[in-house]
């Protein structure tokens, strides 16, 4: 008899719906055939679903098993059918009826001893069957249950082992649905602007960097606080609105970076891969194509700690993410594609031993030495981000300080309201943010009058600056003025945009 179950394979971050056909046919030769494009792990998935099924106590008649996965242009990974075909093999050998699985879509990985073990991607296979009216009901392992219910869609039903599944599915004791969650709860992590010490001026670049979408380089000795402020830039970063959260929950579902049981991620990320990551993990790869750190940051910052200590052609891969805001993974039959909008914060010591500028210890790099280390991080990259900003050691009277700072919660209030303008004036455009504009938006919204220019003019001339240095000026001072809600740029505004040129200021005499 010829069995027909619904399944879904997950494609970048989407999904579709897909038919497994098993047919157990009477046969001299009892065996297991599969077709339709399986990679490895599916082919594994006989083995699991066999032993699975015997240690729930399923005698299988001795039959040829033919599972086919359809359509076959789809590529199918990972280990999520082997639920699906066990059901099959079920129904195709008449344990199951026609309506116990029909309109029902089974995701699920079967450990041999029955239990249904998580899978990937559940998230998307629900926003995705969303639209499918044929569908009543998604079945999912119960650790993905609160994953998969998390946008208002098809009825979740998460299975903790095969035979309660069957209960459920006989009709005998059904499970409960899970409970559709449509908002990310709010999660505290306890990072907070309120622990930093001193450092105001670093604080207030990372509030005009959330405030309006810049990049950010951090700049200074070891142990003055780069860290520790990176760590705090998403509690300022404007709350993640359900679109942004339901995106990044896909990603880091299909990644497999998803806490067991988590339903939607309600704090942006925050990712920090180390100097010595590979370009794939970086920017994804792999079979199947898994997201990278540069996804897994989208909505969320990418931290890169000791910036100077990544190799130049690592750092150069970012470049296309960053401009484009997705990444394309190729491979040989098709490409994925994730997105890859992320805050880039970076974090540099001034020189290899850590103390050029300092004020209590000697620096004991030569010139060359320094510049080589700086060298590293120009071009490409430095055009990208838009505030340079240094970290000074703190003095003993900040350290013994024991007033608070304001708290990120506070932060983020400007930053919403500066956000607020920001929409309004791209209404009409394509972008969201200051640091988004082309040349022609600056010649509309940053309009100078005759002293902030020559404030401007003089900036320039004096660091040395490019054309693009001098937009990314313009876009920073643009920001300020946001963030005080004035309409017109004026000197104030210009003079603060130098400071966060340190970089510029200290060593390069190029922008
Ligand atoms: N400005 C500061 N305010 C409060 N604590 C700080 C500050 N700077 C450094 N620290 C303490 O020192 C530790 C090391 O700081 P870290 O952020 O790792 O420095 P960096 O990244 O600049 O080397 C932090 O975990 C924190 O406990
Ligand atoms: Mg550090
Ligand atoms: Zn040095």
């Amino acid at each position: 008899m010829l069995s027909k179950v619904w399944s879904a394979a997950t494609c970048g971050i989407d999904a579709v719906r897909i038919t497994i056909e098993v047919d157990a046919a009477q046969s001299e030769q009892p065996g297991f055939i599969l077709v339709g494009l399986p990679d490895a792990a599916v082919r594994e998935a006989y083995s699991r679903v066999r032993s699975a099924l015997h240690n729930c106590g399923f005698w299988l008649p001795p039959r040829r098993i033919t599972v086919n996965l359809s359509p076959a242009d789809v590529k199918k990974e990972g280990s999520g059918f082997d639920l699906p075909i066990a059901l099959g093999i079920l129904h195709a050998t008449e344990f199951l009826h026609d309506e116990q699985i029909s309109g029902r879509v089974f995701v699920g990985e079967l450990s041999l001893d029955g239990t249904v073990a998580p899978v990937r991607g559940t998230l998307s296979i629900s926003a995705a069957l969303s639209r499918d009216a044929a569908v009543r009901e998604l079945i999912v392992p119960a650790a993905n249950a609160n994953e998969a219910a998390a946008v208002r869609s098809v009825r979740v039903v998460g299975a903790p082992h095969l035979p309660r599944l069957l209960q459920h599915l006989k009709g005998e004791t059904p499970i409960e649905p899970a409970a559709s969650g449509t908002t990310p709860e709010v999660a505290l992590d306890g990072a907070d602007f309120c622990d930093v010490r001193g450092q105001a001026q670093a604080k207030r670049a990372l509030e005009v960097a959330a405030a309006g979408g810049h990049n950010v380089l951090m700049i200074g000795p070891p142990g003055s606080g780069k860290t520790m402020l990176a760590k705090r830039l998403p509690s300022i970063l404007p709350r993640l609105s359900l679109e942004e959260s339901i995106v990044t929950t896909k990603i880091h579902s299909v990644a497999g970076t998803l806490p067991a049981g988590s339903g939607l991620l309600a704090r942006r990320p925050f990712r920090a891969p180390h100097h010595t990551i590979s370009t794939a993990g970086l920017v994804g790869g792999g079979t199947p194509p898994r997201p990278g750190e540069v996804s897994l940051a989208h909505h969320g910052v990418l931290f890169l700690d000791e910036l100077a200590e990544f190799r130049r052609d690592t750092l150069e891969v970012l470049r296309q993410p960053m401009e484009d805001g997705i990444v394309t993974i190729g491979r040989v039959l098709r490409t994925v594609t994730f997105p890859s909008r992320f805050t880039l914060a970076g974090a540099l010591n001034p020189c290899p031993c850590g103390f050029f500028n300092d004020a209590r210890h000697e620096c004991i790099c030569s010139t060359i030495q320094i510049a080589r280390y700086l060298a590293k991080i120009s071009g490409p990259l430095l055009d990208r981000i838009d505030l340079q900003v240094e970290v000074p050691a703190l003095t003993p009277e900040e350290i013994s300080s024991t007033t608070a700072g304001e708290s990120s919660a506070l932060i983020r209030e400007r930053v919403e309201a500066a956000r607020q303008i920001q929409r309004e004036r791209f209404r009409r455009a394509s972008i969201q943010s200051n640091a988004e504009m082309s040349t022609r938006h600056m010649r509309r919204y940053c309009e100078l009058g005759p002293s902030s220019r020559r404030l401007l003019e003089h900036a320039v001339a004096r660091l040395g600056l490019s054309a693009r240095g001098y937009d990314r000026l313009l876009k920073v001072a643009r920001t300020i003025a946001d963030l005080a809600a004035c309409e017109r740029l004026n000197s104030a505004h210009v003079a603060e945009a130098v400071h966060y040129r340190a970089l510029d200021k200290a060593y390069f005499r190029a922008g």
